[in-house]
């Protein structure tokens, strides 16, 4: 028979050589009869199956409210300030999501992780907070700048109701939910977040769904997709700052001198002094 040369790449997703484009098996016209929506494609891209309504519904959801968060958050005005510098979409998008990390928008794989490892394990909520203190970590998925139980976020209230309503079962949530009772009553800003509550969500989803066994599921959760999803929501809202910026026509931006505190003999650490 046929000797195959060895092949230097490995790709499993998506295949354009045949009449139609196929994403994990599926023709392109099939994704638009079967209305599976950007959801549907995202389950066939980055999970190589169909899912259920619930969670290409809930994919759309956490895309859709994650699109943006205003002006002032680290990702938006990093665009914002690149945009006014003059540069291009491409630019003004990646200077925005180079902030996301551990502390903003990119908490979401760790808190997945970190939820579940320590349901897993049979920690309480109350060990898991000490656990964490002790070792002198965040947790992952807590806390926020501005909101706070006296001014709750909408979205995660948003995204709880419909993880109650549609989803099989919500004991990742329910034990994000018990964390919070613990968090919060130190300090009422560390509510469960939205990369927490999407995090968490999430690992319901991949568990309790019925669309990945438990090694599926683990492995998913192993290789990180969660912060991605982030990513690409708030993509939307980087590049619809840009845009607002060149229609504004908005001139190149120089911070206030008066809002920098500049000293050669401040000490290195002067975090107390930051706003
Ligand atoms: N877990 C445990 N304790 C916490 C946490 C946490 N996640 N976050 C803050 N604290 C504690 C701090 O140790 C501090 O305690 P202290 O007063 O005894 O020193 C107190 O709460 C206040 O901390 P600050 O650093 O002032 O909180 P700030 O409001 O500046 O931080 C932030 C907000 C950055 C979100 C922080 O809570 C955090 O890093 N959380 C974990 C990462 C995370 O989930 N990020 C995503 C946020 S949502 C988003 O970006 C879309
Ligand atoms: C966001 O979605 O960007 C935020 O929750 C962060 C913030 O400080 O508002």
């Amino acid at each position: 028979g046929m000797v195959r040369k060895p092949a230097a790449f490995i790709s499993t997703i998506s295949d354009e050589r045949g009449a139609e484009l196929m994403y994990s098996g599926v023709k392109i016209s099939e994704v638009f009869e079967s209305e599976m929506g950007i959801g549907g494609v995202i389950s066939l891209l980055w999970f190589k199956r169909r899912l259920p309504a619930h969670c290409t519904k809930f994919i759309e959801m956490a895309l859709m409210l994650t699109a943006d968060h205003g002006p002032a958050v680290s990702g938006a005005m990093n665009t914002i300030i690149t945009s006014r510098a003059g540069k291009d979409l491409v630019s003004s998008l990646v200077s925005g999501l180079l902030t996301i990390g551990d502390r903003f928008g990119g908490a979401l794989d760790d808190a997945a992780k970190e939820f579940s490892g320590a349901y897993d394990s049979g920690l309480t909520p109350r060990e898991f907070v000490d656990k964490m203190r002790k070792a002198q970590r965040l947790i992952p998925g807590i806390g926020h700048k501005i909101k706070s139980t006296s001014n709750p976020d909408y979205r995660v209230e948003v995204v709880k109701e419909f993880v109650k309503k549609h989803f099989p079962s919500s004991r990742m949530l329910d034990y994000a939910l018990a964390v919070e009772r613990v968090t919060t009553a130190k300090k009422d800003t560390l509510i469960l977040n939205v990369d927490g509550c999407l995090a968490v969500c999430f690992v319901d989803l991949l568990r309790d769904s019925g669309a990945f066994t438990d090694e599926e599921a683990n492995e998913q959760l192993n290789i990180g997709f969660l912060n991605g999803v982030f990513v690409l929501g708030r993509s939307i809202g980087f590049i619809g700052h840009h845009l607002d910026q060149k229609r504004l026509r908005a001139p190149l931006y120089r911070h206030p001198a008066d809002d920098f505190m500049i000293s050669m003999q401040t000490p290195e650490r002067i975090v107390g002094n930051l706003k």
